[in-house]
Formats: structure tokens, sequence, C-alpha cells
């Protein structure tokens, strides 16, 4: 999937996005609840690197290495995101702890291993079902990392007709898929739907 694809938008429209989410720094994401989450495991700072997929403006990863001083890699296939992500780093001083790539991360997943903590915020069913997103989340980390997956699941049997929604299963299934591999869920946050509706 291209980026047009992905944002459902003209190619003409492309430019315009940025401007129409200017005021808006965490595209999908609560990055304060991945801090604190993070915060807790304790792990060495500049010694702990961070994989963050689709990373849009760095909001998860930007604050990860102003709070916890992690060192981040962020990957996003549209540049103007990074750009602000860049800028963002420089303002709060965390440039010399972060990079960030303009690439498809179906690519960057091919060659990623080794990080202690892979991000996967606000992204989509991309990488298919929460089974096959787990598969592919957790050859990028060292054995004993950490996978943080900010998605949902179903609440209503509603037909699902936009695209790149059909992954979206009951909470249940969820879980099932997002452990078959011999992983543990270490930390939960459900947003109630009303919450959500109220934030739009
Ligand atoms: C909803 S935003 C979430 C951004 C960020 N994770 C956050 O929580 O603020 C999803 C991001 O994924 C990026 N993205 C989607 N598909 C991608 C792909 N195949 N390769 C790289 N980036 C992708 C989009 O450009 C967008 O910036």
């Amino acid at each position: 999937m291209g980026v047009t694809d992905y944002f459902e938008a003209p190619p003409e429209l492309l430019p315009c996005l940025p401007e129409l989410l200017a005021d808006i720094w965490a595209l999908g994401s609560s990055p304060e609840i991945v801090v604190e989450w993070l915060r807790s495991l304790q792990l060495p700072p500049e010694a702990t690197q961070i994989l963050d997929l689709g990373c849009g403006k760095g909001a998860v990863s930007v604050n990860l290495a102003k709070e916890l001083g992690f060192k981040i890699k962020g990957i996003d296939f549209f540049e103007p995101f990074l750009v602000e992500a860049r800028e963002k780093a420089r303002k709060l001083g965390v440039e010399g702890l972060s990079s960030f790539e303009c690439a498809d991360m179906l690519d960057i997943l091919k060659e990623s291993s080794d990080y202690d903590i892979v991000i996967y915020t606000g992204v989509g069913g991309l990488l298919g079902s929460f089974d096959q997103c787990v598969l592919r989340l957790r050859q990028t980390v060292r054995p004993g990392g950490y996978m943080v997956i900010d998605d949902g699941f179903r609440v209503t049997s509603d037909e699902i007709s936009r695209s790149g929604y059909d992954h979206y299963t009951y909470y249940q299934e969820t879980i099932r898929q997002l452990t078959p591999h011999g992983d543990i869920i270490l930390r939960e946050n459900i947003v109630p739907v009303e919450d959500i509706k109220s934030r739009h």
C-alpha cells in the first residue's frame, strides 16, 4: 500500500495533509501512557534501542527519548511528518538520541533485529491479523524484548466496510491472536468507546 492509498487521499491533496494536522502531534496514540509503561521496566537509558514503525511525527519515540533517554529510530513513509519529528527532537534536545528514516516499514521489517522495544501505534491492519502482526514485530526485537501495539477490537457485529479495518475481531479473539507465539501481555489499556467518540 502506497502513501496515497494509506491516507485515502488523491496525490494532489497530500501536500495539504501536514497543514490539516498541524495542531496534532500524536496521530494515533497516547505517548504519556507508553512512557509510563516503559518507565516501569527500568531499562537503561541510551543502551535501550527503540524501533518506532509508522512513527508519524515522532510523538511516541521523541517522548521516550526525552523522558527515558532511550535511543530511537523512527520509520515513516511520509517525509513531511518526519521533518516535524526531527524538528521536535531538536527542540526538546534529543536530536542526538534520535534518527528518522523515510522508508516503507515492510522493507525495514525484513532487515531489523535486536531492538529492545518495537513500537507500533495507530498504524492499523497493515501487517494483517494480530497473529501475523506479532509474528513480524517480534522478529525485530531481541529475545526478552518488548512490543508496544496500539490498535482496536470489535465491540459490535456491525459490518465493516472500510478497507484497512478487516483485521479487527472481538476482544477474546484479539488476545488469542496476540499471544500464540509465547508472548506475555504485560500491560493493557482499553479506552472506552465513549472516550474515543468524545475526542472526535
Ligand atoms: C495514524 S499515524 C500514527 C503515527 C504514530 N505512530 C503516532 O502514534 O503518533 C500512522 C502512520 O503510519 C505511517 N505508515 C503507514 N503505512 C506505512 C508504511 N508501509 N511504511 C511506513 N510508514 C507507514 C503513516 O505515514 C502515518 O504517519
